[in-house]
């Protein structure tokens, strides 16, 4: 995780946190919250949820800063693990609420998403996910 430190963030405030749950209880009751991952918390060693801190935060300009500088944090993170060769699989934190109350997390913090993160096995099948080219995405203003 350290190779994640590296991560841009606006004024390099580092306005996130991450929850580190290995309990293998505390996995199921998460995912069950989370709803979009049924059947693999066995195989999940650790669920990790990376929130933005609004307390590095000024103002209402800057509303949207911890959302950004969390979500390049995890990014950097699912990069991290999968270098070294770890399973790293981003899930939506769509149901903050209850999670929050079960994590106990404060209410500066807003619940960006988690990432799944558990050992490859030996062979893997992947679904096949297509990307748009750049050039579809990206407006040249020459
Ligand atoms: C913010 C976010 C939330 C996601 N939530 C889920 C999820 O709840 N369940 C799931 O199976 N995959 C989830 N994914 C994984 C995406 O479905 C996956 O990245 C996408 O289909 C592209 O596939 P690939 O990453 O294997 O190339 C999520 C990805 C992101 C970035």
């Amino acid at each position: 995780m350290s190779i994640a430190e590296k991560t841009p963030s606006v004024c390099n405030r580092q306005g996130y946190n991450v929850y580190a749950v290995s309990n293998k209880e505390a996995i199921r009751k998460l995912l069950k919250i989370q709803g979009g991952l049924n059947g693999h918390a066995n195989n999940i060693s650790y669920l990790l949820l990376v929130t933005g801190n609004n307390n590095y935060m000024s103002n209402w300009h800057e509303r949207n800063q911890a959302f950004i500088d969390g979500g390049l944090y995890a990014m950097s993170l699912i990069y991290a693990l999968e270098y070294v060769g770890v399973g790293a699989c981003p899930i939506h934190a769509f149901f903050d609420e209850p999670a929050r109350k079960f994590l106990n997390i404060p209410d500066n913090q807003n619940l960006i998403l988690y990432i799944a993160v558990g050992n490859y096995p030996q062979k893997v099948k992947v679904p096949k996910s297509p990307r748009e080219s750049y050039k579809r995405k990206t407006t040249f203003i020459e």
